[in-house]
C-alpha cells in the first residue's frame, strides 16, 4: 500500500497517526498524574504480534524518581497481556 513501510511503523506520528492508535488501544496510552499534573507519557503501539515502546517520557523536575521504570513496567504487562510475543 502506498505509504505503508514493511515494518509496519510510521516515519513520525502525526496527529491523525496517533488519534488512530489511540481509537484501537486507548489503554496502550499511558500518563502519570500527580496532583493533577502530568509527569510522565509512554505509548505502545502493537502489531498483533510485536510491541513497541515509543515516546517515553517524564517531566524534568521528576525524573530519576522512577516514573520512567513503572510507565515501561505498566506497558510492558499490558502489552503482553494482549499477546505481544516481543
Ligand atoms: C529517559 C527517561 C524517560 C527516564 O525516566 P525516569 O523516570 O527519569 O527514569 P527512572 O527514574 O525510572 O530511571 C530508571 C533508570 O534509568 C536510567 N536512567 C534514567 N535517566 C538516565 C539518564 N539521564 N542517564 C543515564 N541513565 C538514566 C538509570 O539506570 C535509572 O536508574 P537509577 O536512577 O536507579 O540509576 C527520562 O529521563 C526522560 O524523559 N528523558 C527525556 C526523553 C527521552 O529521552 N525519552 C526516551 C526516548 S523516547
Amino acid at each position: 500500500m502506498e505509504g505503508m513501510r514493511a515494518d509496519n511503523s510510521t516515519r513520525r506520528d502525526d496527529v491523525q497517526g496517533v488519534k488512530l492508535k489511540l481509537q484501537r488501544d486507548p489503554d496502550l496510552f499511558l500518563v502519570s498524574d500527580e496532583r493533577g499534573e502530568i509527569v510522565g507519557v509512554v505509548m505502545g503501539p502493537w502489531d498483533g504480534r510485536r510491541g513497541w515502546i515509543n515516546h517515553l517520557a517524564v517531566r524534568r523536575t521528576r525524573q530519576r524518581a522512577g516514573i520512567g521504570t513503572a510507565l515501561v513496567r505498566e506497558l510492558e504487562r499490558r502489552l503482553i497481556k494482549k499477546g505481544v510475543e516481543k
